[in-house]
């Protein structure tokens, strides 16, 4: 590919707290990888070809570390429910349709598409219990250049009889799965246990062995809601709690990360896990709003050093966009100082920092505009107003708050453009 140079106002994270803001700097990218990041361009690159993207933003892409692909057709529908009351009522019969690879095929080539457009170019991704529909799900991420994790849903009981796997039936899938679907680069297996109220205490064992097996890593919903942690407790006696199921039955026995969502209820068992397996908890304030599950308590979390990145949570969540998690962190997190005595608000550069070097932790050197990351980067329009100066924090934060897919005017994966559009065509030939 050789070197390109991208000029722009760069932003990206220096730290949980602070901006890395260059006005019209320059990005040296030699395959996909950047070589140098700066305000004046080096001599040495001086007579390279320069992509001049004027007054726009060059800021990193973003990870979506938690989201239901199946669940992309019910954005917006059920939210008047809590969370089990919108497992039974919306999200369980929703789900049972990807027994039909025709529908999967339409839904998930929309949901890519929709991904890139907004934004989101690595992704984390529950799926259901049908090995087609997964497999069509992996195929197309393959084919779409995205930076993925994947894999088949577990759940063998508290789960409705047309939606719904007998243990060893589960365990042999995964097996199949795994073995018919190597990790590459990009697009990663990982075992996905619905949450332990679904998942008996022989699929939770069979999975452990499998993470030691195949060294991998695990994603799964943890102290989601005081309802969803007391049930786990009931169902795991001899755990004592939500995350020490998972240590008990070795799931957190593999390299992969360990990705767990909402953590909105972290006891010390909890926090002692996430760090103790380097975990990275998956905050989803959407979700987490629209099911009543409460608000995972990001500033304590961080000053205790755990590693912490933002999801959708669709259809938890509503919408596509990372970016307006960005923006609604930071609201709910002012919804928590207010209401709880001693809680601290999070600001727009923690809740950026989540989006881009949390979650792309998950991934290999993602998640900065920064010598040794890859380019996965995106170009933002039009959040300057020609009226009057706007800082270019503000015109990020404004992105957060206002903007939308018809904002983000490119996309870069490893440095090579991505089009949404164009891709969407190519999945529908495969
Ligand atoms: N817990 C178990 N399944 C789900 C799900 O699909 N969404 C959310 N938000 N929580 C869950
Ligand atoms: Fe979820």
């Amino acid at each position: 590919m050789g070197i390109k140079v991208y000029k722009g106002n760069i932003i990206s994270s220096k730290s949980y707290d602070e901006l890395s803001v260059i006005n019209r700097g320059y990005v040296v990218v030699e395959d996909g990888k950047i070589l140098e990041v700066s305000d004046s361009l080096s001599d040495e690159y001086a007579g390279e070809d320069i992509k001049d993207y004027g007054d726009k933003l060059i800021i990193p892409a973003f990870s979506d570390l938690h989201m239901h692909a199946p669940q992309y057709t019910q954005r917006g529908i059920g939210m008047d429910c809590l969370l089990f009351d919108w497992l039974n009522g919306y999200t369980f019969p929703q789900e049972s349709n990807y027994k039909d690879n025709e529908y999967a095929r339409a839904v998930y080539a929309r949901l890519i598409r929709d991904f890139i457009r907004h934004g989101s170019l690595q992704v984390n991704l529950f799926t259901t219990i049908h090995y087609d529909a997964c497999d069509i799900l992996y195929r197309y991420l393959k084919e779409s250049g995205l930076y993925a994790y994947t894999g088949l849903t577990n759940m063998d009981m508290n789960s409705p009889d047309y939606y719904v796997d007998e243990t060893e039936e589960s365990l042999r899938k995964t097996e199949e799965f795994i073995i018919n679907h190597n990790s590459d680069d990009k697009v990663k297996l990982i075992l996905i246990p619905r949450f332990a109220p679904t998942c008996s205490k022989r699929l939770m064992e069979g999975l452990g062995e499998f993470a030691k097996k195949y060294d991998l890593g695990v994603h799964t919903h943890l102290v989601e809601s005081r309802a969803e942690a007391d049930w786990s407790r009931e169902l795991y006696p001899e755990c004592g709690s939500d995350g020490a199921i998972y240590e008990k039955y070795g799931l957190l026995q593999g390299s992969g990360p360990k990705i767990f969502a909402h953590v909105i209820f972290p006891t010390e068992v909890e926090e002692r896990i996430l760090k103790e397996y380097n975990g990275i908890s998956v905050h989803c304030p959407d979700a987490t709003s629209n099911v009543t599950a409460g608000i995972m308590p990001v500033s304590d979390m961080a000053d205790k050093g755990l590693k912490i990145a933002l999801g959708t949570d669709v259809g938890g969540g509503h919408f596509m966009g990372i970016y307006r998690q960005i923006a609604r962190a930071t609201q709910i997190s002012k919804m928590k100082e207010f209401y709880e005595e001693g809680y601290r608000r999070i600001r727009l550069a923690n809740a950026f920092y989540l989006a881009t070097v949390g979650g792309g932790s998950a991934f290999d050197r993602i998640g900065k505009i920064e010598k040794g990351y890859r380019f996965n980067a995106l170009v933002i329009d039009n959040m300057l107003d020609e009226e009057y100066m706007t800082s270019l924090e503000d015109a990020l934060e404004r992105f957060c708050y206002i903007g939308d897919d018809r904002n983000i005017y490119e996309r870069y994966i490893d440095g090579k453009l991505i089009d949404p559009d164009e891709v969407y065509e190519r999945l529908l030939k495969i």
